[in-house]
């Protein structure tokens, strides 16, 4: 299975995977297998969807692993549309979101948490190929994803502090339920943020950039005391603290933002880089993954980084990518312990041409320039 730009995909190529629209209560837009014909070709452009996985010769035996499956993703969406479709009445009556509501959110956080421990220690596709509309649900169930696998390696690796500093590995299930809990509704307060700023094309102004300011706080007071934990809560409040004090909403700085916002905010931020949005198009995933490397320390939890670089490969499975001597090809593999060392199918020789296919290992190739990438097409 390779991702290929929507554009190139020739007719009768198969469709490696379902393509969603993003909306629990709609069937697939296509299904995996589908041969494509120049209509479901324009029919996906119109949708924003810029790249699909394809199933040809030349990517024979690749396989991307989903970590969710089909049945958790769907689940997850509606019992977030759900919560969501909870707040207007309880907004402006000082209520908070039902009991019901996030009663259903922590199975869900449950069911991604076994999906999760399932898929043992896979790299992490995240690749988002989704359309800028669905952005809201599909950005928080692939930040839950995300969150919670990393956090299962921090807390495996590194425990959380008691309540006196020290570094404990106990009750690690539970905490990481609450972790997402709190990753499903960390922008739950968005909702409190006139759509005109949240969908603005281009930079807020400062009024604009005032009131997107008071997502998190708002967000902790459409959630009820005693069914939602703290823990939860400060993933909630402190997602957009920053590692060097310079976040918001309270400014706090290292260890004094609570460990499971830390994590949320590299989820989120990877998250938001490589999805599409209203107003730009999705960065690659090594633009991503750059954006968090280079982040360590200074907006992120060094911790949490170190993590992230075991788990997530700046250029996934089924990825074309450019070397520097000019020839091409796509990740073929990549090796659990170090994903950012991928083994690559060469299909194009340094002058452009047509090569034999054949799987280089990272060692023995030249660097890897970039990924190609997969600019929206003209509908
Ligand atoms: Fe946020």
């Amino acid at each position: 299975m390779r991702l290929m730009s929507t554009a190139r995909v020739p007719d009768g190529a198969l469709l490696g995977r379902d393509v969603r629209t993003g909306l629990a209560e709609h069937a697939p837009l296509l299904r995996a297998g589908t041969a494509i014909t120049p209509v479901y070709r324009n029919a996906l452009i119109r949708q924003g969807i810029n790249a699909v996985y394809i199933d040809d010769e030349l990517s024979a035996g690749i396989e991307v692993p989903d970590v969710l499956t089909e049945r958790t993703r769907n689940e997850a969406e509606s019992a977030l549309q759900r919560a969501y479709d909870d707040i207007p009445s309880a907004l402006g009556n000082g209520e908070t979101v039902s009991d019901k509501a996030i009663g259903d959110l922590k199975q869900i956080a449950h069911l991604i948490a076994r999906d999760i421990a399932a898929s043992g220690d896979a790299v992490l596709a995240l690749t988002d190929l989704a359309g800028a509309d669905a952005y809201t649900l599909q950005h928080s169930i692939d930040v839950t994803v995300l969150g919670l696998v990393l956090g299962r390696r921090v807390l495996n690796l590194y425990g959380w502090p008691n309540y006196r500093g020290r570094r404990v590995f106990t009750g690690i299930d539970e905490r990481l339920t609450s972790l997402g809990v709190g990753l499903l509704l960390h922008d739950i307060g968005k909702l409190v943020v006139p759509s005109p700023v949240l969908q603005k094309q281009g930079p807020l102004d400062a009024d604009e950039w005032e009131l997107m300011r008071q997502h998190p706080v708002a967000g902790v007071e459409l959630l009820p005391g005693h069914t939602v934990s703290a823990l939860a809560k400060s993933i909630v409040r402190s997602h957009h603290e920053r590692w060097d004090g310079s976040g918001y909403p309270d400014g706090r700085a290292g260890s004094k933002i609570a460990q499971f916002a830390r994590i949320a905010s590299v989820a989120d931020v990877y998250d938001a880089v490589t999805s599409a949005r209203p107003y730009r198009a999705a960065a690659p995933a090594h633009v991503g993954y750059r954006v968090i490397v280079e982040g360590a320390g200074t907006a992120f939890d060094p911790e949490v980084v170190a993590a992230f670089r075991k788990l997530v490969a700046p250029y996934p499975a089924g990825t074309e990518v450019e070397l520097a001597d000019g020839s091409r090809g796509i990740v073929a593999a990549l090796p659990s312990d170090a994903p950012d060392r991928p083994t690559v199918r060469i299909t194009h020789g340094p002058d452009g041409t047509p090569a034999d296919p054949a799987d280089v290992p990272f060692a023995d190739l030249p660097p890897i320039a970039g990924a190609v990438e997969y600019p929206a097409a003209a509908a």
